[in-house]
């Protein structure tokens, strides 16, 4: 699926798939200033905006995207947010992406940054996030005017940038132009450099008022347009909810993964977060388990679930690189899945493409080092490793912006006068009021839900309880990764100067009592130790002293919260009650999904582009899970 590039005798990038060369004989770096940057008239346009939105069609090198993300660095009056949208069918290589950024040296660090992240880069939507999550950059991999069909938010800029028209007369068909006009919020700007009759054409007739400007030489003129239609575009209805911007300040109840991550997310954006939680400490809840794990999933079919995952992996790698240490919260070093006979291989296709960024079959090295047999049946998640959740938690919970209030269980809520979300607790006491609310309190969100007689959501409890222990020293022989299967094992977590090791975890369906009863923690560590026999035969000898040693044998039991078709649940609930929005159902995946969920939240609440395909994210509106959910 990758381009096929040949490098000119100047050493510029040159395209055989449509016999073009990348970038106009003035350089790439000066193209994108000249055409792209100054065409749509940036810097000055973004001055003092909360945020910035830029769709491109051609993402190849990404060297208008380096040089937007360097004006923005470089501007004092940049925006707080920048997006940026890029439509590309043929990804380069990643090797190649660093040997063009090396002939525009001042962008080389920023292209260092970049290659970083880019990989695994299969047909969908991949958010890569730059400073801090400042600068957004969404690549959607893909035939760009199918892409151009899923944008259902409006953007500032347009960057049009697909190869000459006459040998790529698709990207520039008055049908691709016209759905780019859709993607327009009226005032936009866009630049090109070509100035064909019929690209001027076709973005009139869609409503650019389109000027021909001198161009930068040896080109003699560039394109301009700005999207001022003399008709009320008809925008299609979307599944979205109507953005929420108006407010600036808002209430999260729950201060675990789900509810830290929103908050972040949101405080990002420049929001006021009041996060409550009953817990004496944040991640009280199932978000307090000592280590867990987080990574992709593997089906044949490439389901939902395992997109979702994906998106959840880039979403955290990125957070938790920034907030956590390497080694000592997290270590994103790869995960061995043990899997059924014959499952161990990737989707047909992708054992030669951007998959096995992702996941391979399991090295011998890597069964040996797991203690298995060369013919297990396993497979290699390279994106993914153990957190400390309560760590992730500690740290997004501590972003400029966000209050923490502990100790206070929210009892009931009810709207003021003017229409604001109000938590009162048992006494009828007010906590905190504001226009938005976001119930992120795992199962409980039910409670609270029930009480505003909101429609119900099925929400499931699900205990589960862990076995872990410290690592005496003699147990150097434990798997120096996490394997995961039916069951998992999780070793050589610091903890309290010492190594612990984690296994687990039980599923228990409808339960919710915490603590465990002592027969019922007996009985889970039964469960986990037949499981690791099961998964490690070779670590589960090594533990089998400590599993039968009551003193030494730890547990640890949460409550998760699970949906019907296995998916979380963000969004707003129902248009009869404005500003209450939920983050919950996280499953047994909170570390993969918490932080896109966050993300999601923050999006659709602000009309942004949207951090994974559109259809996955309809697919966790809690839309989807009330018109299912049986009537009571
Ligand atoms: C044994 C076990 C092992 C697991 N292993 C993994 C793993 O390896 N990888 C993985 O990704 N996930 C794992 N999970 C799942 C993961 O822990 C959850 O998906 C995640 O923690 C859910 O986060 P949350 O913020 O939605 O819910 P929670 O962390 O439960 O947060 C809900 C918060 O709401 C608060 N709250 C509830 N009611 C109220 C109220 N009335 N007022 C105020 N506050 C309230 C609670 O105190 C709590 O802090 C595991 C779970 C368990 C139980
Ligand atoms: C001229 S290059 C873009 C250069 C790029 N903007 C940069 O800054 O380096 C055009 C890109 O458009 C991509 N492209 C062409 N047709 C496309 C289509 N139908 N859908 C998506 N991408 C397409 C090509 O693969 C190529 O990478």
């Amino acid at each position: 699926m990758t381009q096929g590039i040949d490098w000119l005798d100047d050493g510029a990038p040159y395209s055989t798939r449509f016999g073009d060369r990348y970038h106009g004989a003035q350089g790439a770096l000066a193209q994108a200033r000249a055409v792209f940057l100054h065409g749509c008239g940036l810097p000055q346009a973004w001055a003092g905006a909360p945020q910035w939105r830029i769709l491109e069609t051609g993402f190849g090198f990404g060297l208008n995207f380096l040089a937007t993300w360097a004006a923005w660095r470089a501007d004092p009056q940049r925006p707080h947010l920048l997006h940026f949208v890029s439509l590309e069918a043929w990804p380069v290589d990643a090797a190649d992406l660093l040997r063009m950024a090396a002939r525009e040296p001042e962008l080389l660090p920023l292209a260092r940054e970049l290659h970083a992240q880019y990989w695994g880069l299969l047909p969908g939507v991949h958010r890569l996030g730059f400073e801090g999550g400042r600068v957004l950059l969404t690549l959607s991999i893909g035939d760009a005017p199918a892409l151009l069909r899923e944008q259902a938010w409006q953007v500032d800029s347009v960057y049009l940038d697909g190869f000459a028209p006459q040998r790529n007369p698709e990207l520039w068909s008055p049908e691709t132009l016209q759905a780019v006009s859709r993607c327009c919020r009226r005032g936009a700007r866009l630049a090109t450099w070509t100035v064909a009759g019929s690209v001027r054409q076709a973005l009139a007739q869609s409503g650019f008022r389109v000027e021909k400007v001198p161009g930068l030489p040896p080109k003699r003129a560039n394109l301009q347009a700005c999207y001022a239609p003399h008709w009320e575009p008809r925008r299609a209805p979307t599944p979205w909810p109507a953005p929420w911007a108006q407010a600036r300040a808002c209430i999260v109840v729950g201060a675990g993964l789900s509810g830290s991550a929103c908050a972040a997310s949101m405080a990002r954006r420049g929001w006021q977060v009041t996060v409550l939680d009953e817990g004496e400490t944040p991640a009280s809840g199932a978000s307090g388990l000592p280590a867990g794990l987080f990574g992709p999933h593997l089906s044949g079919d490439d389901n939902r679930f395992s997109r979702v995952a994906r998106a959840g992996v880039r979403a955290l790698l990125q957070q938790a690189g920034v907030l956590l240490e390497h080694g000592v919260d997290w270590n994103p070093g790869g995960v061995l899945e043990r899997r059924p006979p014959g499952k161990s291989s990737l989707p047909a296709g992708w054992e030669d493409g951007p998959g096995i960024d992702w996941y391979h079959r399991a090295h011998a090295a890597q069964l040996q080092a797991a203690g298995l047999p060369a013919d297990a049946s396993a497979c290699w998640h390279v994106h993914a490793g153990w957190v400390r959740p309560a760590r992730l938690v500690a740290q997004l919970l501590a972003q400029p912006g966000i209050r923490v209030q502990l100790g206070c269980p929210v009892a009931r809520l009810q709207r003021s006068a003017q229409g604001d979300w109000q938590a009162l607790d048992a006494a009828g006491a007010l906590i905190a009021q504001a226009p938005l609310l976001v119930l992120a309190m795992g199962p409980a969100t039910r409670n609270l839900l029930a009480q505003v007689q909101a429609p119900r959501l099925p929400l499931h409890s699900v205990r589960g309880q862990m076995s872990w222990g410290l690592q005496a020293p003699h147990l150097a022989g434990l798997p120096p990764f996490p394997v995961n299967g039916h069951g998992a094992l999780v070793a050589h977590v610091p903890h309290a100067g010492a190594l612990a090791w984690h296994a687990g975890s039980t599923f228990e369906r409808g339960e919710e009592d915490l603590p465990p009863s002592a027969p019922e923690q007996a009985q889970a560590h039964a469960v986990n130790q037949q499981r690791l026999q099961e998964l490690l035969p070779g670590a589960a000898a090594q533990l089998a002293a400590q599993f039968a040693d009551a003193a030494a044998l730890q547990s640890w039991a949460g409550v998760r919260c699970t949906t019907p078709d296995r998916l979380p649940c963000v969004g707003p609930l129902d248009a009869a009650l404005p500003g209450l929005w939920v983050c919950t159902g996280m499953g047994a995946r909170g570390l993969t999904r918490a932080v896109l969920c966050g993300e999601l939240l923050a999006a659709l609440l602000h009309g942004e582009p949207l951090p994974l395909e559109a259809a996955l994210a309809r697919a966790l509106l809690p839309g989807r899970l009330l018109a299912r959910a049986p009537a009571e």
